[in-house]
């Protein structure tokens, strides 16, 4: 096979995928409509506790990094494995800049995470 058709089979789809798609981004959230009863939970709580400073669908940072992909990625910001621990003990305990979010019901925190791994 000619080299240039290789390149150009290798190439190409590269290409448009930087053109149109970005692809810095991983997969898109689920969207919200395919949610189930305890993701949309999860979405509600979000919105009240932690949505005034983080971003959840999207990456345009406004005070703290956006939370979309956090668990599709192997580590936070700070090193630590992406996991429910230690997302749910940097809720409860803050991090860094982050305060702790106070008057979260612990009940609420597995739909809150439920929700995350949709993003
Ligand atoms: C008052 C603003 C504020 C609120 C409210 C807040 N956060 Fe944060 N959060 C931050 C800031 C700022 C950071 C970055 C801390 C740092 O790097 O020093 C952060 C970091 C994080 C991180 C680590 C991200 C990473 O990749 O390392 C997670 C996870 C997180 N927050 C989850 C939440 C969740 C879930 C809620 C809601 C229950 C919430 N935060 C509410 C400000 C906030």
């Amino acid at each position: 096979m000619p080299k240039k058709t290789l390149l150009l089979n290798a190439l190409l789809p590269a290409l448009f995928c930087l053109a149109f798609v970005g692809c810095h981004h991983g997969p898109p959230p689920m969207p919200l409509d395919q949610l189930n009863p305890q993701q949309a939970h999860g979405h509600q709580i979000f919105q009240t506790y932690c949505a005034q400073c983080h971003d959840d669908r999207d990456d345009d940072s406004l005070h703290a990094p956006a939370l979309l992909g956090v668990f599709k990625k192997p580590y936070l910001h700070s090193g630590a494995p992406a996991t429910d621990e230690h997302v749910t003990s940097i809720i409860e305990q803050g991090y860094g800049m982050m305060p702790p979010v106070r008057n979260i019901d612990p009940q609420d925190i597995p739909d809150l995470l439920a929700y995350l791994h949709t993003l």
